[in-house]
């Protein structure tokens, strides 16, 4: 039977929307609740027990819906607390890590597999537990870039850049001296950021980003469980920050690479 419900989709802060970028484009017909923590952005140096407190909080709030599933569009949420949110709640709950470490798999071709993503992800060892879980023999090095959310939500992540390009390159040169062929953007920021780091990586290093394999990996759950919307409709995106969302049209624009009509709303995440 076809299921209206909505999707709920969370992130830190607005980086979670290159997710729902690719869900729009392969789910078009679902409905969308998208929650960015932009009052608590960036959660990348936080502690565990802070980040489980925060995604408790931003689930229960998407919850206050009627939702089918969650994705957790979020690499720091994702390496940290998905196994305890996946125990905790009665609804189907993808992360970013497994679906793109399996994609990564797919496309390496010496297993060499570099992975970038914020201080807690590295931190948590899940992008690299996954990985060998998968594939026993892969090597795989994982290097924290703790500027680059900062960056990314100040707008420095077009090619030309001089301060983006310097610091990824610095970022990146372990990486590529190591001699990854792949590279995983474990980080749903991080997508904004493929044509200064395509450039810097060459031909030779293919990158897989977390928010679109993640999206995939819903709609192949949603299929298999039967939880689908009707084909031929138009879905609906509703969207909540926590901080004054003034600016978030033109952002939120950015990051969805269509222009986007539709003020948020703020709500009060402490009431979670
Ligand atoms: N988009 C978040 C992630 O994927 C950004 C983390 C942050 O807020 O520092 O990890």
């Amino acid at each position: 039977m076809a299921d209206t419900r909505p999707i709920g989709v969370f992130d830190s802060g607005l980086g979670g929307l290159t997710a729902v970028r690719v869900l729009r484009r392969i789910l078009p017909e679902e409905n969308l609740v998208y929650f960015g923590d932009t009052a608590r952005v960036p959660y990348g140096g936080r502690s565990r027990e802070t980040l489980l407190k925060y995604a408790r909080q931003d689930l229960r709030f998407l919850r206050s819906r009627d939702l089918k599933a969650v994705l957790v569009a979020c690499g720091t949420v994702s390496t940290t607390s998905l196994d305890t949110l996946q125990a905790e709640n009665d609804l189907p709950i993808v992360g970013v890590v497994e679906p793109t470490c399996r994609r990564a798999l797919a496309v390496t071709r010496r297993r060499r597999v570099g992975m970038i993503a914020t201080l807690a992800s590295v931190r948590s060892g899940a992008y690299e537990a996954a990985l060998r879980r998968l594939d026993p023999q892969v090597d795989v090095l994982c290097r924290p870039c703790p500027l680059f959310v900062p960056l990314v939500e100040n707008g420095r992540f077009e090619r030309g850049d001089v301060v983006i390009e310097t610091v990824a390159r610095e970022y990146l040169s372990p990486l590529l001296e190591w001699g990854a062929d792949t590279l995983i953007l474990g980080c749903t920021h991080y997508p904004l950021l493929e044509d200064v780091l395509a450039d810097i990586c060459g031909p030779g290093v293919t990158l897989v980003s977390a928010g679109e394999e993640s999206a995939f990996e819903l709609k192949r759950l949603l299929t298999a469980r039967g939880l689908r919307a009707p084909d031929g409709r138009r879905g609906e995106a509703e969207y909540y920050v926590s901080d004054q969302p003034e600016d978030f049209e033109r952002i939120a624009s950015v990051f969805l690479q269509e222009p986007v009509h539709h003020a948020a709303r703020r709500i009060d995440i402490d009431k979670y």
